[in-house]
């Protein structure tokens, strides 16, 4: 009987996706949209990268929670089912719309740099970068913002208690996962990494060293015990309590520098997000310390001068206008983008849009530049390697787009003795040494320095985009430099090529950051596409797939729900 059904149910369904592809010919806000988009529903979407978290975030929809409760537990969740970038012992940054007040709110629970937190801590004798130091030791540990940020989150916009939104995780924590592939896999990857500390190696591998298996169980029992905890104390549990303690102990004892102070010390901070129009449509992003909003907004004012719908998607010379107001836009970044507590960020220059048609004017239509012959501007005055990301939107109007990172899979490797907690090595965020690439080739100077006290400069870009005033598209992702340019991508083939979600999401991708100076390109362009992007002087270089998105676009009272097939595991899911 049910392999009957089965038998049926494609072709009655491609049948009737035909039907309903006719009937809506030429009606562009929904025809593709409902075709394509591998999730919909009406009462509201949850897309992240892990399909447990996923379920906690619909079923907490489900239960009448709004889209921060929402948020709020896959936050949470995912510190446990994807520990490679969910976190506890990171930071991010979450963008809110608030139906009620019609707001939004760029909430920054970003890492700082100690107290003792010098601009040379990562050189050497001779003045050289040590790269270890900044990236896989306990000097590479920010002090953590992601139960601080979560929890204010929750109290401003949410409607359930801590203990509430803590609750799955607890469980997921204590009782254990299933291992998936996906896990296996990047537990295996990052081996190297993780064994080095006794602590993170006793809760990612068996006593004998051997991996877990798929669909093995994973428990984290220290970390269940750390989220039990918050649950009880709330948030000062962890920046002044028990918890907090032991990741102080832990720091002194590997020769890390977060104090008891420090925790103490660290606050959230709420920020007016960055916001820009595109065709008709509101931008509204992460602002500094994130460079994302901001290079997103620059980058979509260049273009808009461009007809690149008629151009065409994926054509030599839409794809050479993106990578020439890129390379613009990641030169400013270099000498422009810090935390705005430490550094006057130009952030009005930079997205106005006659900074924008000034940038349009240097594009060479025909040849690339060379990234040598490009160097930072200025912004026409005016007064004044793992991450992850969330989408939620619900029934309310509520729509939040979230974006956390420990950045490098699995952090500095390092677990706080005693607590499950993985630290973060987002102090590699920061320019070590002006002009010398951090881990992502980002370089940078005075504006992004290490000081006491200062984030370090991120590219974390969750963004919501309006149309008509209401929460349009919620979209974000990771990818350390590349998420600026990925979120940019989804953008434009939703507004400018009007594809579906679905397709906006897998359409291949390019990146150019200004330097290196090379066109990063996904599989899947044609040769004479790459070869006419050549002639006119681009270094393409293919590079493997990057970003994984997490998105919903809402059209006419339906969720549409896409994750990026580029990472296993994903999934958008609606009710
Ligand atoms: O904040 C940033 O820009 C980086 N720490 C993000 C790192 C990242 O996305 C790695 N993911 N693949």
């Amino acid at each position: 009987m049910r392999r009957r059904i089965s038998f049926w149910i494609f072709p009655v369904s491609v049948v009737f996706l035909i039907f309903l592809a006719a009937c809506m010919h030429g009606q562009r806000d929904s025809a593709s949209w409902a075709v394509l988009s591998p999730a919909t529903a009406v009462n509201g979407m949850v897309a992240t990268q892990e399909s447990l978290a996923t379920q906690v975030g619909v079923q907490i929809l489900k239960q009448g929670g709004n889209a921060v409760d929402a948020a709020v537990a896959v936050g949470f969740a995912l510190a446990v089912t994807l520990p490679q970038a969910g976190n506890l012992g990171g930071g991010g940054f979450m963008m809110v719309h608030d139906a009620k007040s019609g707001k939004q709110v760029a909430i920054d629970y970003r890492e700082t740099a100690p107290a003792s937190a010098v601009k040379d801590m990562y050189l050497d004798a001779n003045g050289n970068v040590v790269e270890e130091r900044s990236r896989f030791s306990a000097l590479s540990a920010g002090v953590p913002g992601t139960v601080a940020g979560l929890s204010l989150a929750l109290e401003r916009y949410g409607t359930l208690t801590l203990k509430k939104a803590l609750a799955p995780a607890i469980r997921l924590a204590e009782e254990g996962i299933v291992v998936t592939e996906a896990l296996t896999t990047s537990l295996e990857k990052h081996r190297e990494t993780l064994i080095r500390w006794p602590e993170t190696a006793k809760i990612f591998f068996k006593a004998d060293g051997s991996s877990y298996a798929p669909n093995e169980v994973l428990r984290q029992k220290d970390l269940a015990k750390s989220l039990r905890k918050i649950a009880e104390e709330g948030p000062a549990a962890f920046y002044n309590g028990s918890i907090g303690e032991k990741l102080a102990a832990d720091m002194r004892q590997q020769g890390g520098w977060i104090t008891r102070e420090d925790l103490r010390n660290y606050r959230v901070k709420i920020r007016e997000p960055v916001r820009g129009t595109y065709r008709g449509h509101e931008i509204v992003s992460m602002p500094p310390p994130s460079s994302g909003g901001i290079h997103l907004i620059q980058i979509l004012n260049i273009l808009e001068s461009e007809n690149i719908q008629v151009l065409g998607a994926a054509s030599p010379d839409t794809l050479h206008l993106m990578a020439e107001s890129m390379k613009l836009a990641y030169a400013d970044r270099s000498l422009h983008l810090g935390d705005p507590e430490f550094w006057k960020v130009p952030m009005r220059g930079l997205i106005s849009k006659t900074y924008a048609r000034k940038l349009g004017q240097l594009i060479d239509k025909k040849r690339a530049t060379p990234a040598e012959a490009i160097k930072p501007h200025n912004p026409v005055p005016y007064e004044s390697r793992e991450t992850t990301h969330f989408s939620v939107m619900d029934r309310y109007g509520n729509a939040v787009s979230n974006t956390y990172t420990l950045n490098f899979s699995y952090g500095s490797g390092i677990v706080a003795a005693g607590t499950g907690i993985l630290l973060n090595n987002e102090m590699d965020d920061f320019s070590a040494k002006p002009g010398v690439p951090n881990a992502y080739g980002l370089i940078g100077g005075q504006a992004n320095a290490i000081e006491p006290g200062k984030r370090p400069l991120s590219s974390m870009s969750p963004t919501i985009v309006f149309r008509n005033k209401k929460p349009f598209l919620v979209t974000g992702s990771p990818g350390g430099s590349r998420i600026i340019t990925t979120t940019l991508q989804i953008i434009l083939n939703v507004i400018d090529h009007e594809m579906s979600l679905a397709d906006a999401t897998h359409a291949a991708r390019i990146h150019h950051q200004w330097l290196p100076d090379r066109l990063e390109v996904e599989p899947g362009f044609a040769p004479e596409t790459l070869k006419k992007l050549k002639n006119r002087g681009h270094r393409v270089e293919l590079t493997e797939p990057f970003g994984s998105t997490q998105s919903i676009l809402k059209i006419e009272g339906r969720f549409y729900g896409a994750s990026d097939p580029r990472r296993k595991g994903a999934l958008a899911l609606g009710h």
